[in-house]
C-alpha cells in the first residue's frame, strides 16, 4: 500500500520531532517533552512503519538508541553495540511477548520460561571495560554504537571496583545504569541552593548532568550510584549459563547489583513482581519507571536474537506515566468560604498517574510567579501514587510568541470587591465579605454539609439555585423557605420538596460544637468547635471570650483565637446568629468541663510562660497551672498577672518588664504548684 500525503507528511514531521528530542534528551540532557510524550510519539512512527514498511531507513528514530554525542568528549565505538529495549504497557503486551518468545524458539507454551524481573532505573547506560582485571575506560550509550569517554568520571563512581579479584575474565565489559538516590538528589539540591546556584529539575537530569561533567573532581562531589545488569563484551564462554547467575558471579567480583532483582516463573511470574514493585515503588530510595523482564537461560537468548534496535528475550513493562505534557486552555480563580482566592489551571485533559487530570490547583500568586505559567503555556503535569495533580514547570521552549503574562486579579471575579493581598503575599482575599455571591455559596454549602447542620437533600447544586434565585442570601435564611419557594426550583416537585423542608427542620435541634462549626468561622474546625463548646457551654458564653480566655484553652493559640473573636465582632454574623435562633434552632444543654467559678486557688489568674524551665516542660507547666484554675495565655498583656521567666526567655520577659507585669522565676513557679 502506497502512504497518502497526510501520513507522509505526519511521518516526517515525527521524524524529525523525534530525531531534536533524542538529541536534546541525550546529549544535551535538556528535554522538552517527558519520556510518556517522547513513547507516544515513537509509538506512532512505529505504527506507520509497521503499515508502510519502506518508509523505515537507517535514519529513522525507531532504528537509533539515542543520538550524536557531544564533541567535546572523545568517542568511543562500542565493540558491541549497546542495544535498547521494547517497551510494554498492559498485561496483555507481557503475555504476547511471552507468546511470542515460545514461537519463536519453537517450545510449546506448556515449557514454562524462567524470567529474570529486574527494576528499570531511571538513569543514563554505561559501558565500563576491564582488562586483567584493571578498569580500562568507561563510556556512555551515545547512540548505541559510539558512545562518550566517560572514563575518569566513572573512575570517580565510588561503587565501581577499580580492579577486580583474580579468576575474573581477561576481558570484561559490564554495563549498567548510573543514577542518582532521592537522598542524594535532595542532598545535592540543597548544596546548590546554599551556592545560589540553579537546582536540578530531577535524579535523572542531575546523574547525567554529574557524569557527562567534562572536569571530572566535579563529578567526584556528586552522589552517583550504579547497578550493572548486563555484561557486554566477555572472553569466558563458561561465566554462567543464566543471566541470575551472571548476575550473582558480578556480585562476588564486587559489582554492585540490585538487590531486589528476582527469578520468576513464566507471564504470571513477571506480572507478579510488577505489582509487588508497584506497591514498592514509592519507597525505595531511587527512581524506577518500570520492570525488565530478560529470559534468563543466555543459551535461549542467543537463540532469540535481536530485532531492530531491541534484543528479543527481554521487555520493558513500563509503569503508567506520572509526568505528561499538556496546555493550560485557561487560568481561572475560586473564591473560597473565606473569601480566599485560589487559582486554577484548567488543563487539556491528559491521563497521568492512572486518572485524568483536567484542572490543577495553582495554590497562590507566588505560585503563579515561581512556576512562570501562562494561559496557552505547554506545561509539565505530575501525579504520583495518590498525590495530588501538580504543574511541575513550563516548557519554555514551546511558549507562543504572543503570549503574556499572568496578571492576578485585583477583583473579585463574582462580586468585584476590591482583593486584598495579605500577610506576605500569599494569601489574596476579596473583601466582598457576604456581599459575594460565592462567598455566600461557600458558607451556606459548609453550613448544611453533613459535620455541620447535616441538611440532608441539600445538596451544592441546590444551594447554588437558591442562592441565584435570590431566595437565600445568608444561612438563616434557610429556616425561613416555604415549600412554595422549593416547588419553583428545578427538578422539585410535591414529594421532594416536603422531603426537603422536613429535613431543614429536623436540623433545628441541634448540638453546639456542630452549630459553632457550621458558622464557617476562619480557623475553626471540628475539634476547636468542640472544645469551645465544652469549654464555654454556650454560644453566648463564647460570645463574650475574648483573646485571653481563648488562649488558655490548651490547642488554641493567637491566631485561632484572633479569629473567633474577629467574627463575632462582626455585627452581621451577630444578626445571623440572633435570627437563627428567633427561627427555631436549638441545641442540647453541654456540661462544661473548665468553669471559671470553680472552687480552685488560681481562678482568675492568667499565666504566661517563657523560656525553658528545668524541672519540666513549658506543656506541663502548663496543664498544672490549668489544673488549679489558671488560665495560660501566650501573650503579655497588661491583664497579664504574672510571667513565668525561664531560661533563655525573650521579647515576653521584656515586656512583662515595660507593662509592670510581675514575674516569677521557676522556683516561685514551683513553689505555687506545691502549695
Ligand atoms: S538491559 C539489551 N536492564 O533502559 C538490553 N536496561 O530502554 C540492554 N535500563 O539503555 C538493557 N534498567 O539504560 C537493562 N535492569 C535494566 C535496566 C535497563 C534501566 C535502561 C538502560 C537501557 C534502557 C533501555
Amino acid at each position: 500500500m502506497v502512504p497518502g500525503s497526510n501520513t507522509l507528511l505526519r511521518y516526517q514531521k515525527l521524524v524529525d520531532e523525534l530525531n531534536a528530542h533524542n538529541h536534546r534528551y541525550h546529549s544535551l540532557d535538556a528535554p522538552v517533552v517527558s519520556d510518556a510524550e517522547y513513547d507516544r510519539l515513537m509509538l506512532e512512527l512505529q505504527e506507520i512503519e509497521l503499515e508502510y514498511p519502506e518508509l523505515r531507513n537507517e535514519d529513522s528514530p525507531t532504528q537509533r538508541v539515542g543520538s550524536l554525542p557531544l564533541s567535546q568528549f572523545s568517542q568511543v565505538t562500542h565493540e558491541l553495540p549497546m542495544r535498547s529495549l521494547s517497551n510494554g504497557f498492559s498485561d496483555e503486551d507481557i503475555e504476547n511477548f511471552d507468546k511470542r518468545l515460545h514461537k519463536q524458539l519453537e517450545l510449546d507454551e506448556s515449557q514454562i520460561f524462567d524470567y529474570v524481573a529486574e527494576p528499570k532505573l531511571d538513569g543514563l547506560a554505561v559501558s565500563i571495560f576491564y582488562e586483567e582485571g584493571r578498569l580500562k575506560h568507561a563510556a556512555t550509550r551515545g547512540d548505541g554504537k559510539v558512545g562518550e569517554d566517560v572514563t575518569e568520571n566513572v573512575r570517580t563512581i565510588r561503587s565501581i571496583p577499580l580492579s577486580l579479584p583474580s579468576g575474573a575474565p581477561r576481558r570484561l565489559e559490564v554495563r549498567g545504569e548510573v543514577f542518582m538516590s532521592h537522598a542524594g538528589f535532595a542532598k545535592l539540591n540543597q548544596d546548590q541552593e546554599e551556592k545560589d546556584k540553579k537546582a536540578f529539575v530531577n535524579p535523572r537530569n542531575a546523574a547525567a548532568g554529574s557524569l557527562r561533567q567534562l572536569d571530572s573532581r566535579l563529578t567526584a562531589q556528586r552522589p552517583l550510584s550504579i547497578f550493572i545488569y548486563a555484561v557486554g563484551v566477555i572472553d569466558d564462554p563458561d561465566f554462567s549459563s543464566s543471566h541470575f547467575e551472571m548476575l550473582q558471579r558480578l556480585k562476588q567480583f564486587g559489582f554492585p547489583v540490585c538487590p531486589i532483582i528476582e527469578q520468576v516463573r513464566g507471564a504470571s511470574g513477571c506480572l507478579g513482581y510488577f505489582s509487588k514493585l508497584s506497591e514498592l515503588r514509592a519507597k525505595l530510595d531511587y527512581e524506577i519507571d518500570g520492570i525488565v523482564y530478560k529470559l534468563d537461560d543466555l543459551a535461549l537468548q542467543q537463540q532469540a536474537g535481536f530485532i531492530a534496535k531491541a534484543p528479543r528475550w527481554a521487555l520493558a513493562h513500563k509503569f503508567p506515566a506520572q509526568e505528561l505534557t499538556t496546555t493550560v486552555n485557561e487560568i481561572d480563580v475560586q473564591v473560597g468560604r473565606t473569601g480566599a482566592i485560589t487559582p486554577v489551571a484548567r488543563l487539556e485533559p491528559v491521563f497521568v498517574g492512572g486518572v485524568t487530570v483536567s484542572n490543577v490547583t495553582l495554590h497562590n500568586h507566588s505560585e503563579i510567579q515561581r512556576l512562570g505559567v501562562r494561559v496557552g503555556d505547554t506545561v509539565v503535569v505530575r501525579r504520583a501514587g495518590d498525590v495530588i495533580p501538580q504543574i511541575v514547570s513550563v516548557v519554555e521552549e514551546k511558549r507562543q510568541s504572543n503570549s503574556i503574562a499572568y496578571d492576578f486579579p485585583t477583583e473579585c471575579p463574582v462580586c468585584s470587591s476590591v482583593i486584598a493581598v495579605e500577610g506576605d503575599g500569599v494569601i489574596a482575599r476579596c473583601t466582598g465579605g457576604l456581599i459575594c455571591a460565592a462567598q455566600r455559596k461557600q458558607a451556606i454549602k459548609h453550613f448544611v454539609s453533613r459535620k455541620a447542620m447535616d441538611i440532608d437533600g441539600m445538596g451544592d447544586r441546590i444551594v447554588d439555585m437558591l442562592v441565584d434565585q435570590k431566595m437565600i442570601a445568608n444561612v438563616a435564611d434557610i429556616y425561613k423557605l416555604d415549600q412554595e419557594q422549593i416547588l419553583q426550583l428545578e427538578g422539585f416537585a410535591e414529594k421532594s420538596s416536603e422531603k426537603l423542608l422536613a429535613s431543614i427542620n429536623a436540623s433545628k435541634q441541634t448540638e453546639l460544637a456542630r452549630l459553632l462549626y457550621a458558622l464557617g468561622i476562619s480557623q475553626v474546625g471540628e475539634t476547636t468547635a468542640e472544645q469551645l463548646a465544652t469549654s464555654f457551654g454556650s454560644i453566648d458564653a463564647v460570645i463574650g471570650s475574648n483573646v485571653e480566655t481563648l488562649e488558655a484553652l490548651p490547642d488554641i493559640g493567637p491566631i485561632v483565637a484572633n479569629a473567633i473573636v474577629g467574627f463575632f465582632a462582626d455585627q452581621n454574623n451577630l444578626a445571623v446568629i440572633e435570627s437563627l435562633f428567633d427561627l427555631g434552632v436549638s441545641y442540647t444543654p453541654v456540661s462544661v468541663v473548665y468553669k471559671d467559678d470553680q472552687d480552685l486557688p488560681l481562678v482568675g489568674k492568667i499565666f504566661v510562660l517563657t523560656g525553658s524551665l528545668d524541672s519540666m516542660a513549658r506543656g506541663e507547666a502548663k496543664k498544672q497551672l490549668q489544673a488549679l484554675g489558671a488560665k495560660v495565655t501566650g501573650s503579655v498583656s497588661k491583664n497579664t498577672s504574672f510571667v513565668v521567666v525561664g531560661h533563655d526567655a525573650g521579647s515576653k520577659a521584656v515586656k512583662a518588664a515595660t507593662l509592670n507585669v510581675p514575674t516569677l522565676d521557676e522556683a516561685a513557679l514551683l513553689a505555687i504548684l506545691e502549695s
